[in-house]
């Protein structure tokens, strides 16, 4: 049993965030007293749409204060773009955790679970289960570039890629170490050195060099078109994929699709060192279209939870809220409407809970 009381700061945000959160939090509770893992949960209200109409503002400008101390940051979702534009809304919050908080790791897990209807035809549990990791604060999205002569026959625009050394080797040390941890031991990096002549092959040099480091790892990598084509044909052959802030963009939403709804998908955004805390996350937004009706799928948010327990140290209560997902959606009894089923986001939940052990 461990000693540590862990401090979460949980942030519901807009829409189906605050449906899906206390399903989460209900689990996570279950799972932490059965393996003896002590949470203590502060709720913040900021980083939603209530919050700005009363303030002005998306967060509290000690913000920082507020949650920066924290162990790790459970979050829902935000955006309600009928109210507040969405650059406003994501670049007032969720977007600031993931710079100021230095969250250089997108992790995201492609698992097609048992139950679930998968896209690919012929592909059953098992077949899919690798990880993406993202590249998240560099690369392709940066700010360095701008327009010139406006409005003329001249006009043009420039937007530069920006690979630092510091960059690349945390996140193919990051990608490799989890290669290491896992049974397949195998790296796929995304690349494209072949039109994206500067860039690219530094990357692909970096991915070399880091290699050396981990003789245990078989790695290979393909160009980002080839790539995209190969989750879709052969899922199976991937263990850990890792990219640059674009191509993990892209692999990381392609991914979760080959095996199924959007609403089972979890996250992380992850600072690994832990000098700040990180944010886990369902992958979905605030689904303005169904919120307020009770009928989300809280498992992406479960999810989530559980990754976030991994983050933690607490590796077995975090695999035990994995198992308990499994063992419900194979059942099939106790699913949203948007597997099938009819049950509601309370109902889900609580199944999952039932199920932890
Ligand atoms: P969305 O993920 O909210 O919804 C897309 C579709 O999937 C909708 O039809 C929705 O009903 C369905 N869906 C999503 N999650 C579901 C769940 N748990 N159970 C059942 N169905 C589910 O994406 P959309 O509509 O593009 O964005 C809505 C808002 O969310 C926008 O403001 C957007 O910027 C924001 N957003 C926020 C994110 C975040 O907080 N990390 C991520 C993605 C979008
Ligand atoms: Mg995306």
């Amino acid at each position: 049993m461990s000693k540590k009381q862990y401090r979460i700061a949980v942030i519901p945000g807009d829409g189906i965030g605050k449906e899906v959160m206390p399903e989460g939090l209900r689990v996570l509770e279950t799972a932490a007293k059965k393996h003896g893992v002590s949470l203590h949960f502060d709720h913040f209200d900021f980083s939603s749409w209530d919050y700005y109409e009363k303030h002005g503002q998306m967060m509290p400008g000690d913000w920082k204060e507020k949650i920066g101390k924290h162990d790790a940051i459970y979050f829902g979702a935000v955006g309600w773009p009928a109210k507040i534009p969405d650059h406003v809304s994501l670049w007032g919050s969720l977007i600031k955790f993931r710079r100021e908080f230095d969250q250089y790791v997108n992790l995201r897990p492609v698992r097609l679970m048992p139950g679930v209807p998968c896209p690919l035809a012929n592909r059953k549990p098992g077949d899919i289960d690798f990880w993406v990791v993202r590249e998240n604060t560099e690369g392709e999205y940066s700010s360095v570039g701008g327009r010139m002569f406006p409005d003329t026959d001249r006009e043009f625009v420039t937007q530069q890629t920006v690979m630092t050394r510091t960059g690349v080797d945390r996140i193919l040390k990051f990608a490799f170490e989890l290669a290491q941890s896992r049974p397949k031991k195998h790296l796929t990096s995304a690349t494209k050195s072949n039109g994206i002549s500067i860039t690219m092959p530094y990357w692909d040099e970096r991915v070399e060099a880091m290699a050396k480091k981990f003789p245990g790892v078989k790695w290979d990598k393909y160009h980002i078109d080839i790539l995209t084509a190969n989750f879709v044909l052969h899922p199976d052959w991937f263990d850990v994929v890792v990219g640059s802030n674009l191509f993990g963009d892209i692999l990381s939403d392609l991914g979760p699709a080959c095996t199924g709804t959007i609403g089972i998908a979890p996250s992380g955004n992850i600072n690994p060192e832990g000098d700040f805390p990180s944010v886990f996350e369902p992958v979905h937004g605030s689904a303005p279209d169904i919120a307020g009706q009770g009928i989300a799928n809280p498992i992406g948010a479960i999810w989530s939870g559980a990754m976030m327990l991994d983050h933690l140290g607490e590796k077995v209560a975090g695999k035990s809220i994995v198992e308990a997902i499994e063992r419900t959606l194979a059942e099939r009894t106790l699913r949203t409407k948007d597997l099938g089923g009819n049950a509601d986001t309370t109902a889900c939940g609580k199944a999952v809970a039932d199920m932890v052990d």
